[in-house]
């Protein structure tokens, strides 16, 4: 089993609000987070998929692929959006940097060709706290 890494990147804003409390219990439970006129994060994500080395090729996946996966799957849908507002695959959930990893494996996952699993999602929100999702 060999494991390949591909490290993207892409800016986006939201707040962390739950539309079921008053504005005293969000801003009490999430801080400045929960500032109305929203902020922005500068996201690192790293993909890490698994499998067998193809002996034809000497890859485990043909990276551009993997690439073109990611930007059109995730960053295109992502980069310089409001996670709370523009994207459809985030609709209805809280904007946390957890419930977005999931997502976004969950927009990886059915793209990977057959002989290729996904591994891990890390996603930085800042560059001292990131949350890890493996399936
Ligand atoms: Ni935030």
């Amino acid at each position: 089993m060999i494991y390949l890494t591909r490290h993207e990147h892409f800016n986006a804003a939201h707040k962390l609000y739950n539309p079921d409390w008053s504005d005293k219990k969000n801003e009490e439970v999430f801080g400045k987070c929960a500032n109305s006129n929203w902020h922005g994060h500068n996201y690192e994500l790293l993909v890490t998929i698994k499998g067998e080395v193809n002996p034809e090729t000497g890859f485990l996946m043909d990276a551009k692929i993997l690439s073109k996966i990611l930007q059109d799957e995730v960053c295109e849908k992502l980069d310089h959006k409001n996670l709370n507002m523009d994207v459809d695959f985030l609709t209805g959930k809280l904007a946390s940097t957890e419930n977005l990893t999931v997502a976004i494996w969950d927009q990886i996952a059915p793209h990977l060709p057959m002989n290729v699993q996904l591994h891990c999602v890390k996603l930085y929100e800042t560059p001292r706290i990131y949350v890890e999702y493996f399936g």
